[in-house]
């Protein structure tokens, strides 16, 4: 093995390092949904059983009594791409809403979320993943007040 072939194994690795895993998001990217028919959508699927939706108010609600309001849109401190949306949507369990006791949202570590992946045209989820994120909005941390610093 001379020096050449080590110089191009060492870049080869370094590059392995640099590939995203094949089950990375990376590439992924919904079309652009519409506002209104997502509205009308998360309507027509119930979502509103079990959530409310910042500056929203739905028709008819058929809420589910045992089940805690979990409220989606509004002021967060971190951005909600739509990656987290639509995770939320098909694979609820992968990771639970922020800010509620684990009772709340989880019965023996699934989401005590519906599933609908049988049921949701990918054009609904697009819709209502549109409808979600024009619904939130990022606002800053408020900062940890430090007192004046003597020296
Ligand atoms: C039976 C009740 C129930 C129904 C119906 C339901 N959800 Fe949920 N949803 C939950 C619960 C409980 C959570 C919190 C646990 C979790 O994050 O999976 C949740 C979490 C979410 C989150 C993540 C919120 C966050 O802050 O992380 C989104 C987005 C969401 N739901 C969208 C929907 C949509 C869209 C529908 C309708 C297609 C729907 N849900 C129907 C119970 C429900």
């Amino acid at each position: 093995m001379n020096v050449r072939m080590i110089a191009i194994g060492l870049l080869l690795l370094a590059q392995a390092g640099c590939t995203p895993d094949p089950k990375s998001g990376k590439g992924f990217t919904l079309p652009e949904g519409n506002i209104e028919r997502g509205q009308q959508t998360f309507a027509q699927l119930n979502c509103q059983a079990c959530h409310t939706v910042a500056g929203v108010t739905f028709d008819d609600t058929e809420t589910l009594t045992d089940q805690k309001i979990i409220a989606l849109g509004g002021a967060k401190t971190k951005v909600q791409t739509y990656g987290d949306l639509v995770t939320s949507i098909i694979n609820p369990s992968h990771r639970f809403a922020k800010g509620y006791e684990e009772e709340d949202v989880a019965q023996d570590g699934q989401s005590k979320m519906r599933l609908y992946n049988d049921e949701m045209t990918i054009q609904q989820l697009v819709d209502i993943v549109t409808f979600l994120e024009s619904h939130y909005s990022v606002v800053q941390p408020a900062p940890t007040p430090y007192g004046p610093y003597f020296y």
